[in-house]
């Protein structure tokens, strides 16, 4: 299968230099590309800006702002199967990006931010859409809550619920303790382990939920013709 994986924060400019960023280490999304290499997988890992070593053998996108995250996997998502949507894209960026470093004046300072486009929203609603959609859910409160919120209002097939808060929290750290959400209701928790073997578990999980998916499809249009 062909997989698309988005990994790391994203970087909106403010000035040249100067940006909005997150803790993001990429370290999940990074994991589960390499997983999905290992399983015979093809990948596309799309990453912002992250201090990891690439995948050898998955092709590789660079990119920074959220912007260019999101005309980046708006190119590849068509040709993929699974689209794991792990990036820690901004939700905001500023209004208007100087071209010269600001200078310091008054004692107050403040920065006019717009809503970023959100990726996982806009490929969850397309109507043509022919891939698994995964996302993830960064969440601090009220976890699986506002997971399913998320997998209900993105329309996605899987949300991958994160905990991010206290001394356990994934961001940076190389564990991590997850809640998956299927769109039928049910849920599967991998308990906290290295984020490799959290990346290995959740690979298998969705190329068989993927295939799942084929293999309906393919009846229904056997059944048509
Ligand atoms: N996401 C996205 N584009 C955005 C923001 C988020 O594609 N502009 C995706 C993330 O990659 C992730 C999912 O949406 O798969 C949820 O991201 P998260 O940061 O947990 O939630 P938000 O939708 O940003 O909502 P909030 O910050 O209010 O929790």
């Amino acid at each position: 299968m062909k997989f698309l994986v988005t990994a790391g924060p994203t970087r909106e400019p403010i000035d040249p230099v100067r940006y909005i960023s997150n803790r993001s280490s990429g370290k999940m999304g990074y994991a589960i590309a390499e997983a999905a290499v290992e399983t015979g997988h093809e990948v596309i890992l799309i990453s912002g800006p992250v201090n990891l070593a690439r995948p050898a053998a998955a092709k590789f996108v660079s990119v920074s702002s959220s912007d260019e995250m999101f005309e980046a996997v708006q190119q590849y998502a068509d040709e993929s199967d699974v689209c794991v949507l792990c990036a820690a894209v901004a939700d905001y960026r500023p209004a208007k990006v100087s071209p010269l470093k600001i200078k310091k004046h008054a004692e107050k300072f403040s920065v006019e931010l717009i809503r970023t486009r959100d990726i996982l929203d806009s490929l969850g609603h397309r109507q043509d859409r022919d891939f698994l959609l995964v996302g993830f859910a960064a969440e601090t409160n009220d976890v699986e809550e506002n997971a399913a919120r998320k997998l209900r209002e993105k329309n996605c097939d899987i949300i991958v619920a994160n905990d991010v808060s206290g001394t356990n929290s994934a961001m940076e750290s190389d564990a991590n303790e997850v809640t998956i959400l299927f769109q039928n209701g049910e849920r599967e928790i991998i308990s906290r382990a290295p984020k490799q073997i959290i990346a290995r578990e959740l690979v298998k999980i969705f190329a068989i939920f993927a295939r799942k998916m084929f293999d309906k499809k393919t009846v229904m249009i056997t059944e048509r013709n």
